[in-house]
């Protein structure tokens, strides 16, 4: 047998999801949301799998034969994509497409995973899903390429949900780290001058498994409600943590020019606020706050 994983959940369940890039931080989310609505789930890390090897990919899918797979699998750090940017369009790019043809062969469903990067952040009004601006970094021109792969001439098997900012527990991103800096350190400084929709990981692969059962496909924006910046984020970050009685070291949050932050070297858009209509529109019900995803994130471990 080429996939030595195992399936979570009980046998005989409903539906088969494979998550990509199972080891991340939306990879871990949408594998512990697909367990949460009974799935029966194989978390696939890069150790397992890579994306990249057509041939593997395609055999250990047909053997498993998924309803769902979920590609959370990518290469997320601007420097590295920019610096690496063949090796990182094979991961971004190539292997999603790849993907969404084995979806249309094998009768599975796609759920791969966008960026509000895609944008130069030129405006001051959501970006909505049919909205389109060059992007600023070799990392967003990548994951619209693959967007644009993904959706052109699809039938409705595949979902690209575009997340953005994305939080939660273990992750490396900065706004993931914020409990813990505010913990560790007597002053924080955060870098300033973007604004943008962010996401809780976990209500987030909630969210995508949610579209996933409701059979929605194209592009989806799947943020809170709300425009935040970094700064917004810190300081509720630490009242919140001081309401709910947590230990909290700093005592200063400020705000400074990005120039001033070591690893922001990389063109980000300015302003990135994505419009959640559509999503809306699809679950029947408002999306929460970034307020509430970031209760939620202190409230689960961070
Ligand atoms: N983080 C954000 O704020 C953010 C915002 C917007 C969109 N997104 C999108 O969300 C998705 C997930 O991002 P993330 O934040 O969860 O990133 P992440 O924590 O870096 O997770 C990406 C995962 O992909 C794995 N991977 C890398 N190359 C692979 C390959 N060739 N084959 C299989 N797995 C591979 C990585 O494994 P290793 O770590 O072992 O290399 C890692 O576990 C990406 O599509 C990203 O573009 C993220």
């Amino acid at each position: 047998m080429e996939c030595v994983c195992v399936w979570s959940g009980k046998g005989g369940a409903v539906v088969k999801v494979v998550v990509l890039g199972a080891g991340g931080l939306w990879g871990r989310a949408c594998v512990a949301a697909a367990e949460k609505a009974g799935h029966s789930v194989m978390a696939l890390r890069r150790e397992d799998i890579d994306i990249t090897v057509a041939d593997r990919v395609r055999d250990c899918l047909k053997e498993l034969a998924p309803d769902w797979v979920m590609n959370a699998a990518a290469w997320a750090r601007m420097e590295r994509c920019r610096e690496a940017p063949t090796a990182a369009w094979a991961i971004n790019v190539e292997a999603p497409v790849r993907l969404g043809r084995l979806a249309a062969e094998l009768g599975f469903r796609l759920c791969h995973t966008s960026s509000d990067y895609v944008f130069a952040g030129k405006r001051r009004k959501p970006y909505a899903e049919s909205d389109r601006e060059e992007p600023l970094s070799e990392y967003g021109r990548q994951k619209l390429a693959a967007d644009d792969g993904l959706l052109a001439g699809q039938g409705g098997g595949v979902l690209v949900v575009r997340v953005a900012w994305l939080f939660g527990p273990g992750g490396a991103t900065f706004m993931s780290q914020i409990p813990r800096l505010l913990r560790e350190r007597d002053r924080l400084e955060v870098a300033e001058g973007r604004v943008g929709s962010c996401l809780f990981a976990g209500e987030g692969g909630e969210v995508a498994v949610e579209l996933m059962a409701r059979e929605v496909s194209g592009l989806v924006h799947v943020v809170h409600r709300g425009a935040v910046t970094w700064l917004d984020f810190a300081r509720a970050c630490r009242e919140e943590m001081m309401a709910r009685g947590e230990e909290v070291r700093c005592e200063e949050i400020q705000g400074v020019p990005m120039g001033r932050v070591s690893g922001l070297a990389d063109a980000r858009p300015p302003f990135s606020v994505l419009a959640v209509e559509r999503l809306e529109r699809e679950l029947g019900r408002p999306m929460s706050g970034w307020d509430e995803g970031l209760k939620r994130f202190l409230q689960e471990g961070t």
